[in-house]
């Protein structure tokens, strides 16, 4: 649906800062070449911790972190062949989450039926990716597409992001291109225009202009002179719950965010860029290029937008009740997919389990239903 692009004053919602996630998406949990075979590492994805493991085989799993004898945190085990044991009992565990073996039986011993939910999980773009929800629905699902990913032309660098705060405000500084001005000290880009904006269920699309000036925009191969302002059209899509964002097939972001709980949220990213360099420079300095580019560029950046969207959560915090305005209507719309998202699941997952004896899955939908009619 095409939405106005003037900008006009709204309300913000405050319970946009509340809403949960719909979990029947693939979130990223972490950079899958950091997880070797033998490694266990505890995540949380929407403040369900799990234990993602890969095996002697290479394989990864993941599950709930929290053993079903006693409930210790199984992420603090050991990996054993292609099972998990647990560091308190040694009770072992399959990748399925089925206990298979307790050291203290006696060989002829029926097990008793413990066993740990499991996550259907997925490695690509080196990155380790979780679905959290309704585990029938994760094969259905894609993850986002990255063409550059493999594309011997397009530079890739990885971004790591922290923030103490709620996702939705995360999800806001993405979309909130007219926040040039905080970057301004760093040659970021100046004059936005919001030329075209559309929404859906699940999805926002912005167009703005932007204008660039400066030496690191020449260097980005953004402009040919950085002397000179050049402008150009930047495309933001939301497509819940990660972002894709080109600047005219010059540069694009790919941002994979995980939201871990009411206050804080992560993001894996990658920078895609085309430097005007010949390819095989290109390739002999990709590891200086994307640990430059990280640390002198894009990482100024990124401190920048992280104090900010934490002293925003700060203040609500403070004072949830108080009013605060918008004039953007892209951030309006990208509000309006984040809590129709969360409506979608509540609306979908009924206080039963989900048919697979998921606990947690059920639990969790119950819980956010009860927050919601007290709220
Ligand atoms: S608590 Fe895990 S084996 Fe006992
Ligand atoms: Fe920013």
């Amino acid at each position: 649906m095409q939405l106005t692009t003037t900008l006009t004053e709204q309300i913000v919602q405050n319970r946009i800062r509340e809403v949960g996630i719909n979990p029947n998406y693939w979130y990223p949990v972490g950079w899958a070449d950091r997880v070797k075979p033998g490694r266990v590492i505890p995540v949380t994805v929407w403040q369900q911790a799990i234990a993602v493991f890969r095996d002697d085989g290479g394989r990864l799993y993941a599950l709930e972190d929290a053993c079903p004898h006693k409930g210790v945190a199984l992420h603090k085990g050991e990996i054993q062949g292609c099972h998990l044991l647990c560091p308190y009992h040694g009770w072992e565990f399959n990748g399925m989450g089925e206990c298979v073996k307790i050291p203290y039986f006696p060989p002829e011993q029926k097990l008793p039926p413990a066993k740990a939910r499991h996550y259907p999980v997925r490695e690509k773009y080196n990155l380790i990716w979780v679905f959290p929800g309704d585990a029938t629905l994760a094969d259905s699902t894609p993850l986002p597409e990255i063409p550059e990913y493999d594309d011997p032309q397009w530079l890739g660098v990885p971004i790591p992001a922290h923030f103490r705060a709620h996702f939705s405000t995360c999800n806001e500084n993405t979309m909130d291109v007219f926040h040039g001005f905080l970057h301004r000290g760093l040659q970021g880009w100046f004059d936005p225009v919001l030329l075209n904006l559309s929404a859906g269920d699940n999805f926002v699309r912005a167009d703005y202009r932007v204008s660039y000036r400066g030496l690191a925009t020449q260097f980005l191969g953004i402009s040919d002179r950085g002397d000179r302002v050049t402008t150009k059209t930047v495309s933001i899509g939301y497509n819940y719950p990660h972002y894709c964002s080109s600047l005219e097939g010059l540069s694009s972001i790919y941002l994979m965010r995980l939201p871990v709980g009411k206050v804080e949220t992560r993001s894996f990213s990658y920078l895609f860029l085309k430097l005007p360099l010949p390819q095989w420079l290109l390739k002999s300095l990709k590891p200086q290029l994307t640990s430059l580019i990280w640390r002198f560029l894009f990482k100024r950046f990124l401190d920048q937008d992280v104090e900010m969207v934490e002293s925003e959560q700060q203040n609500y915090m403070a004072d949830p009740q108080r009013k605060y305005l918008e004039v953007n209507p892209a951030i309006i719309a990208l509000q309006r997919t984040i809590i129709k998202q969360y409506e979608l699941f509540l609306k979908s997952s009924p206080a039963e389990t989900n048919g697979q004896g998921d606990r947690a899955y059920s639990s969790r939908a119950t819980m956010e239903q009860q927050e919601r009619k007290g709220a």
